[in-house]
């Protein structure tokens, strides 16, 4: 009966251990940063790599900067104008600090929105709010698309486009 109860012991830890195996690969995979190379100024993201509804994090000028290959399934925020192509895919990249009091929110791939945990503001997969305090969308940085790179504190048509339709502040 104990050699049993051993087997089953050892069988679930077996188990267990591959499904915490996953789960790290999994988180790894969202880890992994995005080949980047920053300059005076500067931070090259090269997002050929990108995976859809996968939240990347970068720096640029000490601020942390999200960077979303927004999810087609999440239609609204897909069709948003302030996303950037980038090799004919749509990017939502922004300064990953709350407009309300400057947290940084957690992205929730599964209801495709970033919460942020100070006072409960929320915002959609594109950076428009859904739920106050915030008072504004997260701010999209000067940025300039270079093949499947983009050059983020660097101006561009693009970039002046969304200014001049009040979409970026
Ligand atoms: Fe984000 Fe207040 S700092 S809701």
């Amino acid at each position: 009966m104990s050699d049993r109860r051993d087997f089953f012991g050892k069988a679930l830890g077996a188990f267990a251990g591959l499904g915490a195996l996953g789960a790290l690969y999994a988180a790894k995979r969202t880890w992994d940063p995005l080949p980047s190379v920053k300059a005076a100024g500067y931070t090259t993201i090269d997002l050929s790599q990108a995976q859809e509804n996968v939240l990347y994090t970068e720096m640029w000028r000490g601020k942390p900067i999200f960077v979303l290959k927004v999810p087609k399934k999440d239609k609204k925020a897909y069709d948003d104008p302030r996303l950037i192509k980038v090799g004919g895919e749509k990017f939502f990249i922004a300064i990953g600090l709350c407009t309300h009091l400057g947290c940084i929110p957690a992205y929730y791939p599964d209801q495709y929105k970033f919460i942020c945990a100070c006072h409960g503001g929320q915002f959609n997969a594109a950076g428009e709010v859904l739920k106050a305090p915030p008072p504004s969308p997260l701010v999209i940085p000067p940025f300039k698309v270079e093949g499947k790179k983009v050059v983020l504190g660097e101006t561009s048509p693009e970039y002046e486009k969304l200014k001049e339709a009040g979409l970026v502040s």
